[in-house]
């Protein structure tokens, strides 16, 4: 099967994250370059392949949908997502980024994820298109913890994000973001998304797998994030999303 499943069944790293992170735009928030592939040569035929799937993925994404698939002479299959609220401008530059990143951070790899804020983009040597990614993914948390009624506050997650996840998949571009009241004064905010060439029903198994891992990163803590190669979930208690 894929390169990058054959050597790490399932990656999960935690990350500590804090607020402050959000700052560094431009740095990716991890990468995978599949091991066990073999690299290709400089010059060989597979660099220039490489270098026009990034490029039709560039020039394909276009907003409101966010996403771009391309399939270069059945050798290399690649996908850009943007997170859904980011604006054009922004998805270009963060996927014009994460291309020249992924080259050099996997610089001879047939296979690679590299993921961003703002967007992510995998390339595979084999069609993956339309099939759940499970393997490769990994877990953000927030160190800060909720101080009373934890209990209650991981029941308002999963209740904010298992909405989101019937909402994202059964929408055009299966995306949702949204919110909902802790107490007086503080908010809950969310969002699911999943890659477009899944379907529908793909979308929401994905998103439920996602979110049924939170109370093992992510129990009673301020924000955690599942985030995998085919969809992700988020919640923080402070606004992430661009407004619209
Ligand atoms: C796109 O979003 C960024 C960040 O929210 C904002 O600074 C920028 O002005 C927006 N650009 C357009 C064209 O709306
Ligand atoms: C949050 O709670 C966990 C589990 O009880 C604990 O290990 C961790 O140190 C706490 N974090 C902070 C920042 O207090």
């Amino acid at each position: 099967m894929s390169y990058i499943h054959k050597t790490s069944l399932i990656i999960l790293i935690i990350l500590v994250q804090t607020r402050l992170k959000v700052s560094a735009v431009d740095d990716p928030l991890y990468q995978l370059c599949s091991s066990s592939a073999g690299s290709f040569s400089p010059n060989s035929v597979y660099v220039k392949t490489l270098n026009t799937l990034l490029g039709s993925l560039q020039t394909g994404i276009v907003t409101p949908s966010g996403f771009s698939r391309a399939a270069i002479h059945k050798k290399l299959f690649g996908i850009a997502l943007c997170r859904g609220d980011v604006n054009s401008t922004e998805c270009n530059t963060c996927v014009v980024d994460a291309s020249a990143e992924i080259r050099k951070r996997c610089p001879y790899n047939k296979g690679a994820i590299i993921w961003y804020d703002n967007c992510f983009l995998k390339y595979l040597d084999h069609n993956f298109f339309g099939q759940i990614d499970i393997q490769n993914k990994f877990e953000l948390v927030n160190v800060a913890n909720i101080s009373n009624n934890p209990t209650l506050f991981n029941q308002k997650v999963k209740g904010l994000l298992s909405n989101l996840a019937d909402q994202g998949s059964r929408s055009r571009v299966l995306y949702a973001a949204g919110e909902t009241k802790l107490d007086t004064f503080t908010n809950l905010y969310g969002l699911a998304q999943c890659t477009q060439d899944l379907s529908s029903k793909d979308c929401k198994i994905c998103l439920d797998e996602a979110i049924s891992e939170l109370p093992s990163c992510c129990d009673g803590r301020q924000g955690g994030r599942v985030v995998g190669g085919s969809c992700n979930v988020r919640y923080e208690v402070y606004p992430f999303l661009n407004s619209s």
